[in-house]
């Protein structure tokens, strides 16, 4: 594993209790930051952090990021704890049902955009004002391959995925003139707890565009998370990483 100094930063990783966000939290951890875990599940939080607070430490905050005011709550709790916030990885999200768009319960459509979409835009919003006080960020959202391609039957993912990549590319640039970094990631299927939001058909489906012929493995979605979120990325902001196996080459 290749070291990445993250020593001193105060990070926030939204969903990440489990999955993904756990194995970013848990690199950041060994690469030196201090991490605030963002998450609404009030069972499994406790936990993770109880089990990553022998890295270093670990904080858990409760939060639903669809809730603005909940959202600016957390911020103001994590800078109590940590002093400040230099890293955000807005993660936390949902699959939704997979099915086709004229069957999608129009409730589920907008529960999935509100989670997906406008929870990652409440936490930029919240700690974008510190960041830029400071003249110092590096914020990673967790966008998706789906929000390039656009999967069937995950139109709701796919069009929030897609507003994640756009709202990172014009963050990036309105942030520019600071040495605040504003990329996104777009993972392939990685198993995780998602998996039990979608239907098999899906995930055979998803599989078999993966060049790779195999699901994205957790600690490289954390690998290049951390290095976004290092200050050795000083140059390049407003951009969007691929993680997709080969599956999209753009
Ligand atoms: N696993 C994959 O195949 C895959 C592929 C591409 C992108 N992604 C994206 O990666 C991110 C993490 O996914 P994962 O696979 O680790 O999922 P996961 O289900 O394992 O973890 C998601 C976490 O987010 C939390 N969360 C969900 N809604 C929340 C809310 N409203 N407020 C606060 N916390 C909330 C959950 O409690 C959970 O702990 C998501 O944004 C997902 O869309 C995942």
């Amino acid at each position: 594993m290749n070291s990445i100094d993250l020593s001193g930063r105060r990070a926030v990783v939204t969903g990440g209790a489990q999955g993904i966000g756990l194995a970013i939290a848990r690199r950041f951890l060994e690469s030196g930051a201090q991490v605030a875990i963002w998450d609404r599940d009030d069972d499994l939080l406790p936990k993770t952090v109880g089990e990553l607070a022998k890295l270093g430490h670990v904080e858990g905050v409760m939060v639903d990021v669809t809730d603005w005011k909940a959202v600016e709550q957390a911020t103001a709790e994590t800078v109590a704890a940590l002093g400040r916030i230099d890293i955000l990885v807005a993660n936390a999200g949902v699959a939704g049902p997979t099915v086709p768009l004229v069957d999608y319960p129009v409730d589920a459509w907008h529960e999935v955009v509100a989670i997906d979409l406008f929870g990652i835009y409440h936490c930029c919003r919240a700690v974008v004002p510190g960041m830029v006080e400071r003249g110092y960020g590096r914020i990673v959202n967790v966008a998706s391959i789906a929000g390039k391609e656009g999967n069937p039957n995950a139109s709701a993912y796919s069009a929030a995925k897609a507003g994640v990549i756009a709202l990172t590319k014009s963050l990036g640039k309105e942030l520019a003139a600071h040495d605040i970094a504003v990329n996104c990631i777009t993972p392939a299927a990685a198993r995780t707890a998602i998996f039990d939001q979608i239907s098999q058909a899906h995930i055979d489906y998803m599989l078999s565009r993966i060049p790779r012929g195999r699901f994205l493995e957790l600690d490289e979605a954390a690998a290049m998370v951390a290095w976004l979120a290092s200050e050795e990325n000083s140059f390049t902001t407003g951009a969007v990483f691929d993680l997709s196996g080969g599956r999209a080459t753009y």
